[in-house]
């Protein structure tokens, strides 16, 4: 009975809820045929944020209650056919499982989830809470409950902890299916809301700061996942105007003629082939103290790397979508930090452009002039990344002497040779920077590990005919990428590079992602501004 009256409440979306008094009897009389089932809940229009709110007792509504539990702990006060159902699927509390069952409450029938948190005293506590949270959205998003009861009271979190769960919870159920026209009911996300039932004391705080961090990784997920004919130079720039309209940012935008004027040579050639616009974009904010220099983020936007006359292979191609993920992870980062009113002043820079093969486009042996007048041998119409940012970063040093930069940018399949899917590599000239941003992603799970840089490499772009030649060998490709960024960095300003080509797409569904954009950098800048800036 309890599966069934599952299923009816899954097929009738949950529409059980408003004839809640007298479950069985009502379920009954569906199963007969009797009652009209009620319609589906509203849809979920695309990455819609999942609303979150606070109650004090548990909704008479609720048809979907979650719980928390540390590994090896039963929650108190369930009913036999729960902790016997949880010994015999052999339910420990392991972080990120969950078992669930049907109880009857006086009468009133739910689904009971019981989350598994780990050990309460894991050095990654708040890692596995957020895991426990999304474990939850990933197995209830589509089940037809539009509305998830998170009851914390019996639990022994802190706000802060507490706030995780919902951190979880919330990433976790981010997918976007705006150009999904023939999606099954019972494909469709459904949940849309979650009610948490005796909060820690500080749950609400904690998570009205974490609520905003969450909505910048939305952002770049959804600037990521979307298609390269519908997101490009110029509409990365609308969306971010949206986003950031009235939130007190300033953002400055340089069209073709106005970096023409400044002589990027550099960004320009990589647009030539396209029929779109190039672009840069910086997002200005200034919430520290007014005589101090900014720290800049600055990003590549390349919208669409088909690879231009040195043409890439047709499998996979489709990927190159994403190669504007550093781009993204700064505008995304710039949203977060804008909304939660961050006390440091950061400026996001983003240098957009599509490579593409034309008629117009630059060949291999191209000799371009960058806005620092150092000029480049372009044997790899390919190795655009760097010559965006070339320019970008010139831009970012003239305009704002920012007191220290970190870039990111899906810069070489290299990386991800080196590195795969669980660390970005980080070239810095600058040791405390390096360490402040490893320290940064180990938190937040946004993980980064140094590389080198070094002379020996950087000799290895030297060009007979220009000052630098755009690719090194097939050896350290990685790396001399990074070496020709350092040539536009002035010596004493400390600069990070992060490569991310392995870190923004996810094949498979990850700790608080579904397969796609992660969101990565978003949390990774967050922290490194709150522990390094706002201390
Ligand atoms: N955007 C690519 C790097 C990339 C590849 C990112 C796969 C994510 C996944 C970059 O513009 C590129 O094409 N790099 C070349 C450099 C080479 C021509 C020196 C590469 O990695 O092959
Ligand atoms: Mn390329
Ligand atoms: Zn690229």
């Amino acid at each position: 009975m309890a599966t069934r009256l599952a299923r009816l409440a899954d097929s009738a979306g949950g529409s059980i809820t408003c004839l809640s008094h007298r479950p069985r009897l009502i379920a009954i009389a569906i199963l007969a045929g009797r009652l009209p089932i009620a319609p589906a809940p509203p849809e979920i229009v695309l990455g819609d944020p999942m609303e979150i709110q606070f109650t004090q007792s548990r909704p008479q509504s609720a048809r979907l209650v979650a719980q928390v539990t540390d590994k090896g702990k039963v929650p108190v006060g369930l009913d036999k056919a729960m902790t016997e159902g949880m010994e015999a699927a052999r339910f420990k509390g392991n972080t990120g499982q969950v078992f669930d069952g049907f109880v009857d409450r006086d009468g009133q029938v739910f689904r009971l989830a019981i989350a598994g948190a780990g050990d309460a005293k894991d050095d990654a506590r708040l890692a596995n809470l957020e895991k426990a949270g999304a474990a939850l959205t990933a197995k209830y998003q589509s089940i037809g409950n539009d509305e998830l009861v998170l009851d914390l009271s019996d639990s022994n979190l802190s706000g802060e902890e507490a706030a995780s769960v919902l951190f979880g919870l919330r990433l976790r159920n981010w997918r976007y299916d705006i150009y999904r026209t023939k999606m099954k009911d019972d494909q469709k996300v459904t949940l849309a809301k979650v009610t948490v039932v005796g909060a820690p004391e500080g749950t609400q705080a904690a998570w009205e700061d974490m609520a905003h961090v969450a909505t910048g990784v939305e952002f770049t997920r959804e600037l990521i996942t979307e298609p390269a004919n519908i997101l490009y130079p110029e509409t990365f720039v609308e969306r971010c105007q949206q986003r950031f309209e009235g939130t007190g940012a300033e953002l400055i935008v340089l069209d073709e003629a106005q970096m023409e004027k400044l002589g990027m040579g550099s960004l320009l050639g990589v647009g030539l082939g396209s029929d779109r616009e190039s672009r840069i974009l910086a997002i200005r904010w200034n919430g520290g103290a007014g005589d101090e220099a900014p720290t800049a983020l600055v990003g590549k936007g390349v919208t669409f790397d088909s690879g231009g006359i040195s043409i890439k292979p047709g499998p996979g191609m489709e990927d190159m979508k994403w190669d504007m993920g550093g781009a993204g992870a700064v505008a995304g980062a710039m949203l977060a930090l804008v909304g939660r009113k961050a006390k440091a002043n950061v400026v996001g820079v983003v240098g957009l452009v599509e490579n593409m093969p034309d008629g117009k486009a630059q060949r291999p042996g191209d000799v371009v002039t960058s806005m620092s007048g150092q000029t480049i041998e372009v044997l790899n119409t390919d190795a655009e990344g760097r010559l965006v940012l070339a320019d970008a970063l010139h831009w970012t040093q003239e305009e704002f002497q920012p007191a220290r930069i970190i870039d990111f940018a899906t810069l070489t399949g290299a990386m991800i040779i080196a590195l795969g899917n669980e660390f970005a590599g980080v070239f810095s000239n600058d040791d405390k920077l390096a360490k402040d941003l490893h320290d940064a992603g180990e938190i937040t799970g946004d993980r980064n590990w140094r590389m080198p840089i070094d002379r020996a490499y950087d000799k290895l772009i030297n060009s007979p005919i220009a000052d630098m030649k755009n690719i090194g060998g097939r050896a350290a490709g990685s790396i001399t990428a990074a070496q020709f960024l350092q040539r536009f960095i002035s010596d004493d300003t400390p600069w990070a590079h992060v490569d991310v080509a392995g870190m923004v797409w996810s094949d498979k569904p990850g700790r608080t992602w579904n397969k796609g954009a992660t969101g990565y950098g978003v949390r990774l800048v967050d922290r490194f501004v709150r522990d390094t800036l706002e201390k």
